[in-house]
């Protein structure tokens, strides 16, 4: 079994090594348009192996699509960060452009594989990449839910000293300041996380998770990779070992939560069939206000994409 990921940098090195590393895969195959990056990471990836003890063969290739042909899943990190002096509608359109051109070349050759888009703006990105492969909607998807969830559940764990394992957590909307995380979904191993922490400091987790990206901005210079490459990965092992597992992720709504062609992150089942059920829970009137916020910050920026007219 393969699996591809676009975009050789912090994200897509990491996730491939971390999809090595779980041993679950045949092969992956890194490609970036960087000549020799991905043929770099992916030798030094390899090289790897007898130490960690896998067997995955990690490949790389300077924009040759060929080498991924017959993807199980292709997961794309591919994109440029913001610089300074680029407006956000000039990142989004550089972004989308190449979101475009890489699920053109992916589905060419792995017209069947799952797609997890991870490039930023990501809920509006995942928008690009289903339009541009024309797949069904259960094959293409947007890893964020994870990464934010994950944050939250180590800030708690942190606060309540306690295994971030038995943290369980859910949280919905876009992938960025209007994220909806939901602390009545938020138990210590089954015990309600109220029962645990005060409203005002779970209120300030939950702010500080909302801002978690640009926190790592912040100390860095660039964003986190670790975290991203690792939630991604895990996305890629839920489908290639047909987990059935529950995690947010951005998918497209179809009257799911009172929302209609918008992409967000909400709870689904990942398996060999990609998103196989998007988990209606029910939301109160609070937590249905800020998801159909959420929901509108990320129409607005679909609404730019389509103002370009590239799909
Ligand atoms: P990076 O700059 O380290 O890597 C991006 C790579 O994409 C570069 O190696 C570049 O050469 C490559 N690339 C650019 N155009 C390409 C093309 N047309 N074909 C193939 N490769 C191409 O960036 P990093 O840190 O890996 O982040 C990647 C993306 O993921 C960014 O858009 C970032 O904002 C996003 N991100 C999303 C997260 C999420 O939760 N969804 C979390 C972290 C990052
Ligand atoms: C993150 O949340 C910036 O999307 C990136 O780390």
């Amino acid at each position: 079994m393969k699996v591809s990921v676009i975009g050789a940098g912090n994200v897509g090195a990491t996730c491939a090594q971390v999809i090595a590393e779980k041993n679950i895969v045949n092969e992956v195959v890194l490609v970036d348009i960087k000549e020799g990056l991905s043929e770099g990471k992916a030798l030094d990836l390899w090289q790897t192996a007898p130490v960690n003890y896998y067997d995955t063969r990690v490949t790389g290739s300077t924009n040759d699509y060929s080498k991924t042909e017959g993807s199980e899943v292709v997961v794309i990190t591919s994109g440029v960060p913001r610089k300074p002096g680029m407006s956000r509608d000039d990142l989004i359109s550089i972004n989308a452009g190449i979101v475009k051109s890489v699920t053109e070349n992916v589905i060419k050759y792995s017209p069947k594989a799952k797609i997890i888009v991870v490039s930023n703006p990501l809920d509006v990105m995942t928008y690009v990449a289903h339009a541009v492969a024309k797949a069904p909607k259960e094959n293409v998807m947007g890893m964020a839910g994870i990464l934010d969830t994950a944050r939250y559940r180590a800030f708690l764990a942190e606060a309540l000293d306690v295994s971030p394992r038995d943290i369980q957590a859910l949280l919905m909307g876009g992938h960025g300041d209007t994220m909806v995380p939901l602390p009545r979904y938020t138990t210590v191993s089954g015990i309600p996380v109220t029962e645990f922490i005060d409203g005002e400091k779970l209120d300030a987790i939950v702010e500080r998770t909302k801002k978690g990206g640009g926190e790592l901005v912040a100390l860095m210079g660039t964003s986190a990779w670790y975290a991203p490459g690792s939630a991604a990965a895990q996305m890629v092992e839920a489908i290639v070992m047909d987990q059935k597992r529950i995690f947010p992720c951005c998918v497209k709504m179809e009257g799911e939560f009172g929302l209609n062609d918008v992409y967000v992150g909400a709870p689904v089942k990942l398996g060999k069939n990609g998103i196989e059920e998007i988990i209606e829970v029910k939301l109160n009137d609070d937590e249905k206000e800020l998801l159909v916020k959420s929901a509108g910050a990320v129409k607005s920026i679909m609404d730019v994409v389509d103002g370009m007219d590239i799909l």
